[in-house]
């Protein structure tokens, strides 16, 4: 893969990609926006047997500290709308991606950052990650789906509270308002990622995509998550690993998924 502020690792069916800008806080700067787009359109769906991906930020201060403010002077209405616009195509299609990302937040999450982090399946936080939205201190508002992704993790109350004043939470806190899965030790989030993603490696790959998929449509206006959990069931009950799924439980052994 070859990208400019991307680094990726593809090991043992796990991509592990790094926001490498570490001078400027591996802020989001438009290329690696679009970085994100390429990867999660074209690189990572030519990786024979990935099993998942784990997004985290280069050096040990920040995991993304948001948009690279140091594009917005450039901005105005229009042009601000294709710039929020393009973020969340990449956010999307990771949220949406049929493999698993979890994000390992080894630092500051702000603004986009934190955007970014939520937009994956799930977060893993080290002690000193600490979570936010301060667009407002700019004069601005979340423009990567964060007034809508923090209110469904934390709620309404807490999602006011956090963008209208701008206040940063740390790891343990985040952990407390279900927006991070785990915290860890500093320097072990990568780590504790791998580790969960080795766990749902094991499982059915069709049945992992439709989860994924069906969790998903809860929080999706246009598509009745209960009637899309129907069908998904009966796409996975008919699969060559549906049949190994239960032949193995009845077997006493482990089950030998083949993803079809
Ligand atoms: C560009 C950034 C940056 C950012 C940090 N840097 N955050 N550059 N965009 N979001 C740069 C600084 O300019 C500085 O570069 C270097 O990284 C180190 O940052 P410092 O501020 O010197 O570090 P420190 O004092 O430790 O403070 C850390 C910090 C602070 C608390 C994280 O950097 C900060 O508040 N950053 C901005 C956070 C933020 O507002 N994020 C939301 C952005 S808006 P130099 O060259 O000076 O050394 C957003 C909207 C998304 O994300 C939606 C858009 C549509």
């Amino acid at each position: 893969m070859n990208f400019t502020n991307l680094l990726t690792t593809f090991e043992n069916g796990i991509l592990l990609v790094t926001i490498n800008r570490e001078k400027a806080l591996n802020a989001l700067n438009q290329q690696t926006i679009s970085e994100l787009i390429k990867l999660f359109t074209e690189d990572a769906l030519m990786l024979q047997g990935l099993k998942g991906v784990i997004i985290t930020g280069a050096g040990e201060k920040a995991f993304v500290a948001g948009a690279d403010i140091k594009e917005f002077s450039k901005l105005d209405a229009e042009s601000g709308k294709i710039f929020a616009r393009r973020g969340h195509e990449a956010f999307n299609l990771i949220e949406n991606f049929d493999k698993p990302v979890i994000a390992a937040v080894n630092g500051f999450a702000l603004g986009g950052g934190c955007e970014l982090a939520m937009a994956c399946h799930m977060r893993v936080a080290g002690e000193k990650a600490r979570f936010g939205q301060p667009e407002v201190n700019l004069g601005i508002i979340a423009g990567y789906g964060g007034t809508q992704r923090l209110t469904r993790y934390v709620g309404k109350a807490k999602s006011m509270e956090l963008h209208l004043t701008a206040d940063m939470i740390k790891a343990d806190e985040a952990l407390r308002l279900g927006l991070v899965n785990h915290v860890v030790p500093v320097g072990e989030e990568v780590t504790k990622a791998k580790e969960i993603l080795a766990k749902v490696a094991t499982k059915g790959p069709v049945a992992i995509a439709k989860a994924i998929e069906c969790i998903n449509a809860y929080y999706k206006k246009n598509v009745n998550g209960f009637d899309l959990e129907i069908e998904s069931f009966g796409d996975c009950i008919d699969t060559e690993d549906a049949k190994e799924g239960a032949t193995a439980f009845v077997e006493k052994r482990a089950a030998n998924f083949k993803g079809r």
